[in-house]
């Protein structure tokens, strides 16, 4: 099962994504835990990813590319993977395509733009591993603390409320031609099978309808 989470930022692509990893014992490759431990850990990718995440732009498709590419090879994706903030140009689904990486899911989550924001304010992440948490809507089991690890919570430096409307614009503006080219894909039938899913709805909704979908 190799799945392709889109959606705006704040949909809940991550929080749906540990719920199928867990689900379907594949791995979650979130491009956006990869660049936050590339930052972290100062190496070059981190170096020049930094200013354009923290602004909420994209980062270049070549460099996103060679990291998905490289990180599919692992022995973990080899029953199927979880595709997680990737592809998110028109440029990286067609290098995914043109690499003969086989996808069979697309789920697009649907959110509007004024709950994103509020949603936004209340979140707080593990960053070690990309765990996501709520204030009200998915709290920890102890507040501030992973339930994991017992680590503290943070809050993400891009959540600021105007970077996240600039994400959203970005979103609007460039990774919603996706929607477009895998409904086309799907129609030829030459492509994966592209699932719509409200993601307003409470997580636990959202989770139970991807699942009856996928089967
Ligand atoms: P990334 O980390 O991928 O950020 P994003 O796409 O903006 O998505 P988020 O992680 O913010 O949100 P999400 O949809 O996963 O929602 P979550 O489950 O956390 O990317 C960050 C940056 O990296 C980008 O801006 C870009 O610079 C760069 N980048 C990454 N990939 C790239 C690529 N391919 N190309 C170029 N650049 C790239 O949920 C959000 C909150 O809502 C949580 O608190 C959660 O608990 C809560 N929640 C979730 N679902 C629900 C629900 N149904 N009801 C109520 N609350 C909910």
């Amino acid at each position: 099962m190799n799945i392709i989470l889109l959606g705006p930022p704040g949909a809940g692509k991550g929080t749906l994504a540990q719920a199928l990893s867990d689900h379907f014992a594949i791995p979650q490759i979130s491009t956006g835990d990869m660049l936050r431990a590339a930052i972290r850990a100062g190496t070059p990718l981190g170096l020049e990813a930094k200013s354009v995440v923290e602004s909420g732009n994209l980062v270049s498709d070549e460099l996103i590319v060679a990291l998905v590419k490289e990180r599919l090879t692992a022995d973990d994706c080899r029953e199927g993977f979880i595709l997680d903030g990737f592809p998110r140009t028109v440029v990286q689904a067609e290098a995914t395509r043109d690499a003969g990486i086989v996808i069979d899911a697309v789920i697009e989550l649907q959110v509007d733009d004024e709950v994103i924001v509020q949603r936004m304010a209340g979140r707080r992440v593990h960053l070690p591993s990309g765990r996501v948490y709520h204030l009200v809507n998915n709290p920890p089991k102890v507040e501030g603390l992973d339930d994991v690890t017992g680590e503290p919570l943070i809050q993400r430096e891009d959540d600021n409320e105007a970077t996240v409307r600039e994400r959203l614009r970005v979103y609007h503006e460039t990774t919603a031609q996706l929607v477009g080219f895998y409904s086309a894909a799907a129609a030829a039938g030459a492509g994966p099978r592209l699932i719509t899913a409200d993601g307003s709805r409470p997580i636990i909704t959202v989770r139970d309808q991807v699942l009856d979908v996928l089967g």
